[in-house]
């Protein structure tokens, strides 16, 4: 199976998704360079993955000595430019905008080396067509990590139009060597996961709004009755509101059936800048634990 061609890795974003992928790449033996324009940003990606760390080997999850070398394979870049300058993988978990992705992609292709593969981290755009704003397309493919990173085994290697067979390859390899367990699918709106997962989240909001019954008991007939270890509003809660709807809307935009029109509750949670866990509010309120 083909491999990357060495075993740096750049990530762009060091948000929710991009701070959970540099640990997973720093543990599986890469050495990572994160990149984040606002600041402090980066910082706290790595205070939060040095706490991760810390509570993996309390609870005996990672060994020290590992978790001791990921804290040595990783840095702080200062620009795009200087964390995929000598990468042989570059993972982009910017927010959910094309323009921005496409832009990212753009100037990536033009500072990585030749035979670098890059990838996105979206949960629903199109990987072709980010592709296409690169002159590599066959290198280009999507890595849909799950939240939280360092726990979910599922990783969605997404294939473009474009995408060579042996990126894909680099990519199963790639995703062996961090511990994940690959599924491969072809690269159509929402994926696998998302299109399945969103219509059940989107309904479970509608139910709240109809009043059928609280979040919570919404979520525990998922948790009990169909042995989902989270039940849907509790899921986008963690995932982020703002992402959910953004999601929502592209896929509503793209396949236009009605079971991915944004509810209003939705919409308004949102306006509100109830975004869920980040925010300490979303359906459940998260301050306090
Ligand atoms: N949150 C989830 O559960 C989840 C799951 C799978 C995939 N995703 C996808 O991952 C991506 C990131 O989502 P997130 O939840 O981590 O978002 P987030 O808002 O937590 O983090 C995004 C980070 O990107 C940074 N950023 C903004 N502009 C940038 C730029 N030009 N260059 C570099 N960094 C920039 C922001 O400062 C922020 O720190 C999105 O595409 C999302 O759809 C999210």
């Amino acid at each position: 199976m083909s491999e990357l061609s060495n075993s740096r890795v750049g990530v762009i974003g060091a948000g929710t998704m991009g701070h959970g992928i540099a640990q997973v790449c720093a543990l599986g033996g890469y050495d990572v360079a994160l990149f984040d324009p606002m600041p402090g940003a980066v910082d706290r990606a790595l205070a939060r993955i040095g706490e991760n760390l810390d509570k993996g080997v309390e609870r005996g999850k990672v060994a020290a000595a590992d978790a001791a070398g990921a804290r040595g394979r990783l840095r702080a870049a200062g620009t795009l430019r200087d964390a995929v300058a000598d990468a042989g993988l570059m993972i982009e978990a910017v927010p959910e905008a094309m323009e921005l992705k496409e832009r990212i992609f753009h100037e990536a292709d033009e500072a990585a080396p030749a035979d670098a593969i890059l990838a996105s981290n979206t949960s629903s755009l199109s990987v072709s067509r980010i592709a296409a704003a690169t002159g590599r397309p066959e290198r280009v493919v999507g890595l849909h990590f799950f939240n939280p990173v360092h726990v979910m085994k599922l990783l969605v290697v997404v294939r473009g139009r474009a995408t060579s067979q042996a990126s894909v390859n680099a990519s199963l390899a790639f995703a062996g060597r961090i511990g994940k367990e690959p599924i491969v699918v072809t690269d159509t709106p929402g994926f696998a996961s998302s299109r399945l997962g969103v219509v059940l989240g989107l309904e479970a909001m509608r139910m709240v709004e109809e009043e059928v019954a609280s979040p919570h008991d919404i979520d525990r007939a998922m948790e009990l009755g169909y042995n989902h270890p989270l039940g849907p509003l509790k899921l986008t809660d963690v995932v982020g509101l703002d992402v959910r709807l953004g999601i929502a809307e592209y896929l509503h935009g793209e396949l236009g059936g009605e079971q991915y029109r944004p509810p209003e509750i939705l919409r308004r949670m949102v306006a509100e800048g109830r975004l869920g866990k980040k925010s300490g509010r979303g359906f459940y309120d998260w301050e306090e634990k």
